[in-house]
């Protein structure tokens, strides 16, 4: 059978297309760092023709401004809250579809960062941005507007927490750490970036506990979410599992 740009065989579309239904959901898919969920949430929202948003991406692009704008001290991560406060009304991001790279990419003030927001320099200050309470609250009055009209699945952190509480599909992603880094190591050497796998796990490990223990909507599993341990399941069982949960939350 063959398979499409994520990796999942067309029979999965093709079986989803089979239920027709007006009715439009918001699916929040929350997780650890490098759990898959950006995969999963891309294709869902493709077959169920959904909005796909990353809410980490807009992180990672406030993190880009602020390195660009030296409001981050490259010794101790530490911010400069005030300034950043001051110019945070001069960030605008938005997504945008390339046909040609047949993904969606990021846009910073009208720049594509979509290549520079996953570099290392900024996966290694995200955490001390997104932690921040006006960052997040911005973020998410981002978010919460993007999602008004449902048909949308949004993956983060606090997506079924704090942005959409009442989303009607939760899905809480995790895997090993170990796992988590060698994908994300892969995914990285494929687009050449120079990296090393300890660097990775370092920065995964880091980024758990930082995005678990910070004061403000701490990464945890709202109550009615649904857990997905994916250490050894394949993208396909994956897919074939969440059309399941869709159907019954459409139906
Ligand atoms: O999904 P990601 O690894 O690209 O996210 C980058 C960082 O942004 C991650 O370390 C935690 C943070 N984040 C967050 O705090 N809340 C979200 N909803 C999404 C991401």
């Amino acid at each position: 059978m063959s398979n499409d740009i994520f990796g999942f065989t067309f029979d999965a579309q093709i079986k989803f297309r089979m239920i027709k239904s007006d009715k439009k959901i918001i699916i929040a898919i929350d997780g650890y760092s490098s759990s898959g969920k950006s995969t999963l949430a891309k294709e869902i929202a493709k077959i169920l023709n959904y909005k796909y948003i990353d809410s980490g991406a807009m992180y990672r692009a406030v993190t880009l401004f602020a390195l660009r704008n030296n409001l981050i001290n490259d010794s101790n991560h530490q911010v400069d809250e005030k300034k950043l406060q001051d110019l945070i009304k001069q960030i605008k991001i938005d997504f945008r579809n390339s046909t040609e790279r047949n993904r969606q990419e990021t846009y910073l003030n009208n720049e594509n960062v979509e290549d520079e927001i996953r570099e290392m320099n900024v996966s290694n200050n995200v955490s001390f941005i997104s932690k921040i309470r006006f960052v997040r609250e911005k973020m998410v009055s981002f978010q919460q507007e993007m999602g008004k009209e449902k048909g949308i699945v949004m993956d983060g952190r606090d997506i079924g927490t704090v942005v959409f509480p009442n989303a009607e599909l939760k899905i809480f992603m995790n895997a090993k750490a170990q796992i988590r880094a060698e994908r994300r190591y892969l995914e990285l050497k494929e687009k050449n970036v120079d990296v090393s796998y300890e660097e990775i796990l370092k920065n995964i490990e880091k980024r758990d506990y930082i995005d678990e223990t910070r004061d403000t909507s701490p990464l945890k599993k709202a109550q009615d979410a649904i857990e997905l341990n994916n250490s050894n399941i394949n993208k396909q069982e994956q897919l074939d599992w969440i059309i399941g949960l869709v159907k019954e939350r459409i139906n």
